[in-house]
């Protein structure tokens, strides 16, 4: 083969080649993104100890620790969650605010949440009472298993009336 002729084949390949990356390349993030997802939506329980200490006439906040994902990283941050008196035991809610995703917080002393960036506020049983936000407080799946009580992260969409996974 001329030299000139083999060039000319080698570069055609390597077009190809690039061609087909370029290609595979949706499909690959397509792959990729229920492993995204789950930075966001965190499948993993996490453990909020026995349901006997956590039965308050009061929400009590827990802490835990999920995975977010940064650009291409994945980091841990911890995360409050809400449990809020029911009358099949406590039942878990975000402290996301649905708004805009601000951090919601449990005033005691008002005996409501409150969302302090645009002042939406919410009952003790997590049901909104004024405010932007389109919705009550987004609850969180949980499951008792031997006595303990876990829950799962969600991260919801914001701005909209019905809870969405994000
Ligand atoms: S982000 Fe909470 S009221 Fe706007």
């Amino acid at each position: 083969m001329e030299r000139r002729n083999f060039f000319l084949s080698t570069l055609s390949l390597l077009s190809a080649g690039t061609v087909a990356a370029m290609a595979a390349a949706p499909a690959a993030l397509h792959a990729l993104s229920p492993l995204l997802k789950r930075a966001k939506n965190n499948h993993d329980w996490h453990d909020l100890g026995p349901v006997e200490d956590l039965t308050a006439d009061q929400p009590l906040k827990k802490t835990i620790e999920v995975v977010r994902k940064d650009g291409w990283q994945l980091r841990r941050q911890d995360q409050a969650v809400y449990l809020i008196p029911g009358a099949g035991g406590p039942v878990a809610v975000s402290s996301i605010c649905p708004h805009l995703g601000c951090p919601v917080s449990y005033s005691a002393e008002s005996a409501q949440f409150e969302c302090p960036c645009h002042k939406s506020f919410w009952g003790p049983d997590g049901k909104r009472t004024s405010g932007p936000s389109p919705r009550d407080l987004d609850p969180l799946p949980t499951k008792v298993e031997e006595g303990r009580l876990y829950c799962r992260w969600v991260t919801y969409q914001t701005g909209i009336e019905t809870p969405v996974e994000a």
